[in-house]
């Protein structure tokens, strides 16, 4: 179908499963084990329902915002996905310019395809990106990724912890991996497997080690930038996060490829808001905690939901990759302007005029807890 045709995320991905090729398709589409996660993490939006508010003059509505104190256009960001070549021949650059075109923030990831220098020279003038990072078991190769990005003005580092071994998923296993430049070079060749899918393929890259006390190190290598923890699953390891010294949180079970039957992240926005105030986080004396969620988020709709239970913006990872593999950057221009349309609209029909007026009172959660 023309660009024209497509109405909804959901459309990129019906197109995507038609025509990508089987070794993208299985990499980007995979959870991990049996799916339940994968797919909780979209119906858990399901059982949340508006508590919309009437006759409260939206002839306009502004649902830009900002992230750390960078401006965007919407409360979203496209999150970090490996690979990006394996959907387009240009890679993660599509992404790179169509956040530009729609002014909003683009996380670069460790693994991609395109270098990190062309992503970041594929940015307009003052572009905010971010960067996604593995931590490997060679710090010191750690830290010269974290300087560089610094240097070239990445403004805050998402540190991945939820994937001290890649996840199974099966799925992409079957596909007998070919081998990408960038994944060989991450991996390094000597540990490289040829026989095993995308993720086993790059999963050496990343150090299982990792834990709370190496935080403060890689704080201070960041030099200024924001550091959050991406992979948080429940409200102690928020508080933690918190207690750290981290800048944010992403409620995250990397879009169910990790561990099948961790929870949804829209369900574990009330806990975790609830367990940061009790500890004194989250008031305007304390420092600033941002807190994200991603996985499942097709629709603006979805989108509000989390604003309203507390999260500052959401990350959006396989419809903009399934756009950019189907139609490249005009695709991932397309799949913003959907959502800003979509955001444009249910902010009306709930009756917010700014993302501030999105709050707890216009969600229902009972059912979301009887998943
Ligand atoms: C990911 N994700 C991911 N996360 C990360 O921290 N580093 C990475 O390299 C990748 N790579 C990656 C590849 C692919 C193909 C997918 C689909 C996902 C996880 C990603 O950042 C995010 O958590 C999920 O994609 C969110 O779920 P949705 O939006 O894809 O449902």
């Amino acid at each position: 179908p023309s660009l024209e045709e497509i109405l909804s995320l959901h459309d990129f991905e019906a197109v995507a499963r038609r025509t990508m090729s089987r070794r993208g398709w299985n990499y980007y589409s995979s959870g991990a084990d049996d799916e339940i996660t994968m797919r909780e993490n979209h119906n858990a939006f399901h059982r949340v329902w508006f508590r919309p508010r009437v006759l409260r003059d939206v002839s306009k509505v502004d649902y830009s915002t900002s992230i750390f104190g960078f401006k965007t256009s919407m409360p979203i960001y496209i999150t970090a996905t490996a690979l990006g070549k394996l959907g387009h021949p240009e890679g993660e650059v599509c992404l790179t310019k169509a956040a530009a075109e729609h002014d909003v923030i683009q996380m670069i990831p460790t693994l991609a395809s395109c270098s990190f220098d062309e992503m970041v020279d594929a940015a307009k003038p003052g572009q905010v990106q971010f960067l996604q990072l593995y931590v490997n078991a060679d710090r010191t190769r750690t830290k010269k990724i974290i300087s560089h990005a610094a240097e070239r003005g990445v403004k805050a580092l998402f540190i991945t912890v939820d994937a001290p071994q890649l996840g199974r998923r099966e799925k992409d296993m079957r596909t007998k991996f070919e081998g990408t430049a960038s994944a060989q070079q991450a991996a390094g060749k000597d540990n490289f497997r040829r026989d095993q899918g995308a993720a086993r393929a790059i999963s050496s890259f990343i150090d299982p080690s990792l834990s709370w006390k190496d935080l403060k190190e890689l704080k201070e290598a960041a030099k200024g930038m924001k550091v959050v923890l991406k992979g948080v699953q429940c409200w102690e390891d928020a508080v933690l996060a918190a207690q750290h010294g981290m800048d944010g949180i992403v409620l995250s079970n990397h879009g169910g490829r990790q561990l099948d039957f961790s929870p949804s992240p829209l369900a574990l926005l009330p806990s975790v808001t609830s367990a940061l105030r009790q500890n004194g986080y989250l008031s305007p004396h304390s420092p600033p905690f941002e807190i994200f969620v991603d996985g499942g988020v097709r629709r603006a709709t979805d989108v509000l939901k989390a604003i309203a239970l507390g999260a500052t913006a959401v990350g959006i990872g396989r419809p903009m990759i399934y756009a950019m593999s189907t139609y490249g950057t005009e695709g991932v221009s397309k799949a913003l302007q959907i959502l800003k349309d979509e955001f444009d609209m249910n902010m009306r029909l709930i009756g917010a005029r700014t993302i501030e007026e999105v709050v707890p009172s216009m969600v229902e959660t009972g059912a979301l807890f009887q998943g």
